[in-house]
Parts: structure tokens; C-alpha cells; sequence
């Protein structure tokens, strides 16, 4: 048995935040931000609002989509770096606001990674036989934790959600094929948010430092995102019999135009094999490679049968790759 895709969703606020209204805020500029990282704009999530109301609406279009009832969902996975309060979990409230009656789940920190570590732990139900629908979202509200005077992050992050439902397939020529996971500790302090944890509680000294924002040294983190992404795909592609011309479609995560071109190429992928949406939303930690798929099968660019490559790299560090085939349109859907 294996656990395949059955449906995509995701959700993106509204409001925009373009590099020109960030020129106002810090010391920056467009030519800058787009030469440098590829983006242009980014959403903004309502201050009154937490992350789980945009997994909320990325998942409720798949119920929609596949005329499935919420209490058919045995489990709800959340990759996330931003939950809506430290406790309880985000899960809880996506949960409460599904009214998904027969499922337990909870909340995953793989940061940029965190939606590959969660697709590959929801498998791992599916394929065991455990269980038949398994929610995976990836969302994050990174405007709330990112600080809007330090022009080294804020121009890069953004906020939105995605989903997949993973439902078990027969076939074993198609769904989730073969993964990578990794975690490097070492990368610690190359990103992180120090404030608000066990080790440093939220204080008045914590709020002065400015350690509920994200730091993030991008350089180190640039070098360290472009080997592993490349290194660890190679690796899936190969020990699957398989070349880059057997591949449909990167998908990588988007954290910077240059991190995926220098990927791509290393991978000998051309510009029509890979996913790029990094333009319209920036890094929207969790959510970028849910996202990314789903913009993908609403355009119809997703055709059954192709062979797909995930692959993210994140605070942790964390990284890894999965591949994929294919299987919504095989019987109509
Ligand atoms: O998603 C999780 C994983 N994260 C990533 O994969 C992100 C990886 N890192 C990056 O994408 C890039 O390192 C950044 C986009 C964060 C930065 O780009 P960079 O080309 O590595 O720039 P840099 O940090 O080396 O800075 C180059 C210069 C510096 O000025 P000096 O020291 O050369 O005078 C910075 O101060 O650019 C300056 N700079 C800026 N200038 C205008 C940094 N941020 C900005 C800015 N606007 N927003």
C-alpha cells in the first residue's frame, strides 16, 4: 500500500506587502529585493487572526473539492512554526473549527522542512493500513514574528497555508515513493527565534532585545540551503533508477529565486521542470511547498503519472526530499 495526494488546497490573505511600501519601513529597495531574493511582494495575514485560520481554509477546500465530511479525517497533521499559542497545539483549533469529530493530531516544527517531515510521518499511517485520510497542512503567519525594522528578514518572509489529503493507494506505482529527512543541529544558531521558549521566557528584557523575532545569518544559511536541497535530491532521483529527465516537476521550497536556480541547475532540471512562486508570496516557511502544489494542480500543470520532486531546507537545520508520483486525474478526479 502506498499513501497518495488525493487533494490540494491553500489559502493567502488578502492584503499585499509590495517592496515598495517596504522601502517606507526600512533601508531598502525593489532593484535590491528582487535581484537579491526573486520576490516582489508577500501577504499579510490580519493581526486578529492566528495561523490556523488560514490551515482552516486551505483544508476546508479540500473537504469542499471532495465532498468529504470533517469527521472522516483520522488524523491532522500541522507543520508550523507559528502556532496560535504556544499551548495547546494549532491542530487543536483546526480541529475545533473542522468539527473534525474522529481524529486526534498535533502540531510539527521542521521549520522550512517542517511540511516534508509531516507528508512523510502522515504516510507512514496510511501505508501501515492504520488509517484512510490524513490531513497535512503547512501554514505560517510569519508576520508575526518578524521584525519590520530589520531589513534582513522582513523583506523575505510571508504568511499563507496549504494542505494535501493522503489517502492509501493500491497501486504501488504511484503516491509517495521514497523520502530523505535530515536534521543538522550545528545549524542552531544560524536561525532561530531565541525569545518566548523554556530557555528564555517571555520578559520584559526579551521583548527589549527583540527575541520574539526571527534571526537569521543568510549568508551561512544560503550555502548550507543549495547543498543539501541538491545533494539529497540527487540521491532520491538516483537510488529510484531514475534521471532528470524522469522528472515532471521540482518543487523546492522558496526561500530565495537564487537558492532554487542554483538547485535546479545542479540538478540539470530546466526552467519548465521547476516550481517557482517565490515572486507573488516570498518564504512562507511551512506553507511554501503545499502552496506551491496546489497553485500548481488548480493551473492544471500537474498531470497524472508525473514524477515529482519536493525538496526544502530550513532552521534546524532541517532538509530533505520526496518523490512523488502523481495519481488525482486518474480516474476522472
Ligand atoms: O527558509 C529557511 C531557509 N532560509 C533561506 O534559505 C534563506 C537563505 N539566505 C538568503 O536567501 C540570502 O542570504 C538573503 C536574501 C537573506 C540575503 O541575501 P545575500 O545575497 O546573502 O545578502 P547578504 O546577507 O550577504 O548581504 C549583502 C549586502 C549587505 O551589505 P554589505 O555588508 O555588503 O554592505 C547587507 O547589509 O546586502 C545588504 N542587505 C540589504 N540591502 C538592501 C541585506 N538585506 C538588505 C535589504 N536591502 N533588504
Amino acid at each position: 500500500m502506498r499513501a497518495t495526494i488525493t487533494g490540494v488546497g491553500h489559502y493567502v490573505p488578502e492584503k499585499r506587502l509590495t517592496n515598495v511600501e517596504l522601502e517606507q519601513m526600512v533601508d531598502t529597495n525593489d532593484e535590491w529585493i528582487t535581484t537579491r531574493t526573486g520576490i516582489k511582494e508577500r501577504r499579510v495575514l490580519d493581526v486578529d487572526k492566528g495561523t490556523s485560520y488560514m490551515a482552516v481554509q486551505a483544508a476546508q477546500h479540500i473537504l469542499d473539492q471532495k465532498r468529504v465530511s470533517a469527521d472522516e479525517i483520522d488524523l491532522i497533521i500541522l507543520a508550523t512554526v507559528t502556532p496560535d499559542m504556544p499551548i495547546p497545539s494549532a491542530a487543536s483549533f483546526v480541529q475545533r473549527e473542522l468539527n473534525a469529530t474522529h481524529c486526534w493530531g498535533f502540531d510539527l516544527n521542521g521549520g522550512c522542512t517542517g511540511f516534508l517531515y509531516a507528508l512523510a510521518t502522515g504516510a507512514q499511517f496510511v501505508e501501515t493500513g492504520k488509517y484512510q485520510k490524513v490531513l497535512v497542512i503547512g501554514a505560517d503567519k510569519m508576520s508575526s514574528i518578524i521584525d519590520y525594522q530589520d531589513r534582513n528578514t522582513c523583506v523575505i518572509f510571508g504568511d499563507a497555508a496549504g494542505a494535501v489529503l493522503l489517502e492509501p493507494s493500491e497501486d504501488r506505482d504511484f503516491g509517495i515513493l521514497d523520502f530523505d529527512l535530515h536534521l543538522d543541529g550545528k545549524g542552531v544558531d544560524h536561525l532561530y527565534m531565541a525569545g518566548g521558549g523554556s530557555l528564555h521566557p517571555a520578559s520584559l528584557e526579551t521583548v527589549q532585545n527583540r527575541m520574539h523575532f526571527v534571526f537569521q545569518d543568510g549568508r551561512t544559511v544560503f550555502k548550507h540551503a543549495v547543498k543539501g536541497m541538491a545533494d539529497i535530491s540527487e540521491k532520491v532521483i538516483q537510488r529510484n533508477g531514475l534521471t532528470a529527465e524522469d522528472i515532471r516537476f521540482l518543487i523546492p521550497h522558496q526561500a530565495n529565486h537564487r537558492i532554487i536556480e542554483s538547485v535546479s541547475k545542479k540538478l540539470h532540471l530546466r526552467p519548465d521542470q521547476v516550481i517557482e512562486n517565490i515572486e507573488n508570496y516570498g518564504n512562507t516557511t511551512a506553507a511554501t511547498i503545499p502552496l506551491a502544489l496546489s497553485e500548481a494542480y488548480q493551473d492544471r500543470r500537474l498531470q497524472a503519472g508525473d514524477r515529482i520532486i519536493l525538496s526544502a531546507f530550513g532552521a534546524g537545520f532541517t532538509w530533505g526530499s520526496l518523490l512523488l508520483r502523481w495519481s488525482m486525474g486518474l480516474d476522472g478526479d
